[in-house]
């Protein structure tokens, strides 16, 4: 569900015709709906109203302050993986007691940063990672609250670069080294275990691999136990799923009677780490039709906005939905809708199915609210997109599109000695 609709031929952004939206910010340029994006927070963090949780939304999927802010006000945490998120997050007003940290690759640098915040835990990925921390937190004379990201080895039949739960991924530690590194975590004095973290991928369409990895959570849950570390808090990371295109995801409140099924009987807080299905079809990408060309092979329909503003079709080979502002002619077009970036992997849509378009129409890339800001570049020295927000008939500009002056702000041109 999301509020981006058509009303006479013209697609709006809640009350706001983003045609109008396009005329006064430009192109190209995020819009997000306010009410889609707390109506997939309430829906999500609604599904486990019952049991003690919390929903840490991670920001990675669209860190923006003014998303993160709204999340925070609605009583969401953050997942966090780097030392600028959790700047971010801070920056928002996310309290540290709601933040949890993740990633493989914690420098000494954030992690003092987040030891000093207070964050409620870290998500650990390694026994090295481990060492470090504890040895931090005695520098800083704190103790680290912690879990362990465990590694379940399930497939969670998604595409291959975020799949992140099986063996041969760098993410996470297996059950069996898990169990000796609990027992290394407990003798360790700047150390307090408090939870078990997990999360196995990323836009998966299906219920049974969450199942899986959570049957063997349980397992080592029981182990854990045994060996006298009182688990309370149960991480079980994020990765559900979302329509792009024909895949039919579970429904949030599918996937929570999925696994409070199988917790029956466990009383820790439940922690989720959900991105994408709070913030992915809550977005778009807005763009300008520049030029339409025909080849032997192709129609080409290139528009303003490239792989640097949404690489996510060319690096996944994702699909996107691609809708007209406004939609004219019923007459349709086999086309390759792509940017204006000196690169051919450059589309972000191929052999598509367009009603037919000239230069100076609008086109909306949807389902780009995750994933898309977040991991676009200047590449090619292009000035990344403004970001809008829309609240009912009114919009922000929750960032401003780059200018080339910010492009190049902290280069210097090296002046050379002369000997
Ligand atoms: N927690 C951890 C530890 C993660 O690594 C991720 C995503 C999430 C939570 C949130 O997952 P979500 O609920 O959004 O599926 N750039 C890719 C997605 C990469 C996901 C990375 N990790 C894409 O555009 O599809």
């Amino acid at each position: 569900m999301h509020h981006f609709f058509y009303k006479n031929e013209e697609l709006y952004c809640e009350n706001i015709p983003l045609k109008k939206l396009a005329a006064e910010v430009g192109t190209p340029c995020y819009v997000y709906s306010h009410s889609t994006l707390q109506h997939h927070f309430n829906v999500f963090d609604g599904a486990f109203a019952n049991v003690s949780h919390l929903t840490c939304y991670s920001v990675k999927a669209n860190s923006n302050l003014s998303i993160l802010r709204l999340f925070g006000s609605m009583g969401g945490g953050v997942d966090i993986v780097s030392g600028g998120e959790l700047f971010r997050a801070r920056k928002a007003g996310i309290p540290p007691e709601r933040i949890v940290y993740s990633g493989v690759g914690k420098t000494v640098e954030e992690i003092d940063f987040a030891l000093k915040e207070g964050i409620l835990m870290f998500n650990i990925e390694s026994t090295e990672e481990l060492d470090a921390i504890n040895s931090r937190a005695g520098i800083l004379g704190c103790r680290a609250r912690i879990a362990l990201r465990v590694n379940p080895d399930v497939d969670p039949k998604t595409h291959p670069y975020i799949s992140t739960g099986m063996k041969k991924s760098k993410f996470g530690i297996d059950v069996e080294s898990a169990l000796q590194a609990y027992e290394q975590a407990k003798n360790l004095d700047n150390i307090e275990i408090l939870g078990v973290d997990c999360h196995i991928g990323s836009q998966l369409t299906e219920i049974s691999p969450f199942v899986d990895a959570l049957k063997r959570l349980r397992l080592l849950l029981d182990r854990l136990d045994a060996m006298g570390v009182s688990i309370r808090y149960l991480d079980l990371g994020g990765g559900l799923g979302i329509p792009y295109d024909q895949e039919a995801p579970p429904h949030p409140t599918d996937y929570a009677q999925a696994i409070l099924q199988e917790l029956k009987g466990l009383s820790c807080t439940l922690i989720f780490e959900p991105g994408r299905v709070i913030v992915g079809n809550a977005g778009i990408l807005l763009t300008r039709v520049l030029y339409t060309k025909k080849t032997e092979s192709k129609n080409f329909v290139i528009v303003d906005a490239g792989m640097n503003d949404l690489i996510r079709p060319s690096l996944y080979g994702s699909y996107h939905q691609i809708q007209p502002l406004q939609r004219k002619s019923t007459e349709t077009q086999i086309v390759d809708v792509v940017g204006p970036i000196c690169e051919s992997g450059d589309f972000l849509a191929r052999d598509r199915t367009l009603p037919v378009v000239a230069s100076g129409d609008h086109l909306a890339v949807m389902s780009a609210g995750a994933y898309g800001f977040t991991m676009s570049s200047n590449y090619n020295s292009r000035p990344r997109a403004a970001e809008v927000l829309v609240k009912g008939d009114r919009y922000y500009i929750i960032r401003q599109r780059e200018t080339w002056e910010d492009m190049v702000r902290l280069e210097e041109v090296a002046e050379f000695s002369q000997d």
